[in-house]
């Protein structure tokens, strides 16, 4: 898997330094709240260009090219620019996704974020690191002590009033929530510590296939709403150290599993 890792780890960040010298001059509406810029365009084609001339008979699902999640071998994930509206808005918080599945599980995982200069990666069975410098999830026990992540389910207007029963739960007894817009950095800010948890619905599989493989070789753990490791096709996560995530899966999965 090493040459995977190499070759993830390079397009990541040949895509990141574009993020990060670039303004957008071409906004388009993908479809409610969804943007594209041509930025996530010139990134993606980098890392398709620099995964076929590598490896051409691969797949890979990237975001600017749609599809679905298929249990398929040799398969590369890839999300360009994650945090396209913070990008849009200059917030510096935005990174690349890049993932290998094979064999029915995720192998590799890179995410690279531009702005901090951080590079966090995973190979399965070979644990995560930040910059070469292995990581771990906090050591956070309590609940009542935790920092949690979050993303709103803002383009599915009809999940936001059980979404909000939800956030108020978990708001109520943990320390704090933060909501950054980039779904491939929560998880991988919950795999480095920085939060004790990360949850969010209906995301696309490029939001989550890196991150989470980084997050479990991280120590932490990942399910879906409805308690099983199929997140990559129902979009939905939570996680967390294994010391909060049984209590935040609970009041997750409690409201939202029935929708
Ligand atoms: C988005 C980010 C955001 C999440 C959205 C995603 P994009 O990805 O991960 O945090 O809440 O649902 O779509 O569109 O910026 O690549
Ligand atoms: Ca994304
Ligand atoms: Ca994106």
């Amino acid at each position: 898997m090493k040459d995977i890792l190499e070759t993830a780890i390079k397009a990541a960040k040949l895509a990141g330094n574009v993020i990060k010298m670039s303004r957008p001059a071409e906004i388009n509406l993908k479809s409610t709240a969804d943007y594209v810029t041509e930025i996530d365009l010139i990134c993606q084609n980098i890392i398709i260009d620099n995964i076929e001339n590598n490896f051409p008979d691969h797949e890979i699902l990237a975001e600017e090219n749609g599809g679905f999640f298929r249990k398929t071998n040799k398969l590369w994930i890839i999300d360009p620019l994650d945090g396209t509206t913070n990008f849009i808005r200059n917030l510096s918080h935005s990174g690349v996704s890049i993932a290998f599945y094979d064999e029915g599980d995720l192998q590799v995982g890179v995410v690279y974020d531009p702005y901090r200069d951080e590079l966090f990666s995973a190979i399965k069975g070979e644990g995560a690191f930040l910059n070469d410098k292995p990581i771990k999830v906090s050591e956070t026990i309590e609940f009542k002590n935790s920092l949690f992540a979050t993303g709103f389910p803002f383009r599915h207007p009809d999940k936001v009033k059980i979404y909000k029963n939800v956030f108020e739960e978990v708001l109520i007894n943990c320390s704090g929530i933060r909501r950054m817009g980039s779904a491939a950095l929560d998880l991988c800010w919950t795999a480095s510590g920085r939060y004790d948890g990360f949850f969010e619905g209906w995301l696309a599989p490029w939001d989550i296939a890196a991150g989470a493989l980084i997050l479990r070789e991280a120590g932490g753990i990942i399910s879906d709403f409805y308690g099983s490791k199929d997140y990559l096709s129902t979009g939905c996560v939570v996680c967390g150290n294994h010391y909060v995530f049984d209590r935040l899966f609970e009041i997750v999965s409690k409201q939202l599993k029935e929708l």
